[in-house]
């Protein structure tokens, strides 16, 4: 046995924050954001965390597979931005949604999360005991970003992914290939979880974000088109058996560079960084839902997803629609 996407969904908050709005906020400019990054919008929550919006693209996902909730047996939320420490964002989505009193576990691999927890509910659905996967991406990053730190504040924004996996005969993930490699020098991180009020000290350090952008976009463009390579290789396919590649939605200057090394069409990219900025684990299953909702992947499609972020994490899969 193996697994199938039989749904998928995904929620934004309405709220929407613009590069004119960042413009107030630090010295920067429309122009330069876009033409840097591709972004020109990212979403901001105002009264919702992590958990609510986990708990609102699953509804979506759902109502697509059209099952109850019922049926779920095991809930899996890739994030780095949980409401709390613990409980995990899993178990309040399990509280949140009323779902029966089921596994559930949040992953931690920044950026790949969603790619890792989708592989660990691939290789659990191969249990007898679990049928259904509830798969999350969510994140509030906007709660961990310096509005004053001009490097950071463009990129980020807030949202949530989720598909339904069903355990199947037919295997639809053709391969995968995961990896990581742990850093010491800074490249890209969050020292410390933002205490609640009461809990800081004078000697609390910022909670914030923290990143080296140029060494993350280097590592970036080199390790896409190798991950892309190895999961073909995994797979036994050729680059032109891909229909789409759903990438971690970063800085479109990284997409169109993976493409050209790639001889890939700019268009089989899937872009949402004009409307979303880099929603770390969400950013790959909002891709991929916003492509299948609006037609682009469709039935018989081979979509490779690839993920890459702190850690360092990187890895990807393919999957035949
Ligand atoms: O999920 C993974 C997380 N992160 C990433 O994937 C980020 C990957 N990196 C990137 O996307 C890019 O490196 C950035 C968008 C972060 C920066 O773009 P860049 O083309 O690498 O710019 P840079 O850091 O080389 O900076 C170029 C210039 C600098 O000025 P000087 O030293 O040339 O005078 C910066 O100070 O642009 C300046 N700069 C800005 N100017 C206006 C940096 N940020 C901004 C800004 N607005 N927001």
């Amino acid at each position: 046995m193996s697994a199938k996407i039989i749904g998928s969904g995904h929620y934004l908050p309405p709220k929407i924050l613009s590069n004119l709005d960042l413009e107030k906020l630090v010295d920067t400019s429309d122009e330069w954001i876009s033409s840097r990054t591709g972004i020109k919008n990212r979403r901001m929550v105002e009264n919702e965390n992590t958990s609510d919006l986990a708990a609102k693209a699953a509804l979506k996902a759902l109502e697509d597979a059209n099952i109850s909730k019922e049926m779920i047996d095991l809930v899996i939320v890739a994030t780095i931005t949980p409401d709390e420490i613990f409980p995990s964002v899993a178990a309040m989505v399990q509280q949140k949604l009323g779902l029966n009193e089921v596994f559930a576990m949040d992953v931690n691999a920044a950026c790949t999360g969603f790619v890792y927890a989708l592989e660990t509910a691939v290789a659990l659905l191969k249990q007898p005991r679990y049928n259904k996967a509830l798969v999350i991406g969510a994140e509030v990053l906007t709660k961990v970003i310096d509005f004053t730190d001009r490097n950071t504040c463009i990129l980020f924004g807030d949202g949530a992914g989720a598909f339904i996996l069903e355990s199947s005969e037919i295997n639809q993930f053709l391969a995968f290939d995961l990896h990581s490699k742990g850093q010491t020098d800074k490249t890209l991180g969050l020292e410390f979880y933002p205490l609640k009020e009461s809990f800081k000290t004078p000697q609390t350090k910022t909670p914030f974000m923290y990143m080296n952008g140029r060494d993350v976009f280097k590592f970036a463009v080199d390790i896409i088109p190798k991950t892309i390579l190895q999961c073909l290789e995994n797979a036994q396919l050729k680059i032109s058996d891909l229909d789409y590649v759903v990438a971690h939605q970063a800085n479109q200057r990284i997409l169109n560079k993976a493409a050209k090394d790639l001889n890939l069409e700019i268009n089989q990219f899937i872009s949402t960084l004009e409307d979303t900025g880099n929603t770390s684990a969400a950013s790959i299953p909002i891709a991929f839902d916003i492509a299948k909702k609006d037609g682009r992947i469709q039935k018989g499609h081979k979509v490779l997803m690839v993920g890459f972020g702190g850690g360092l994490t990187w890895g990807g899969t393919i999957v035949e629609i």
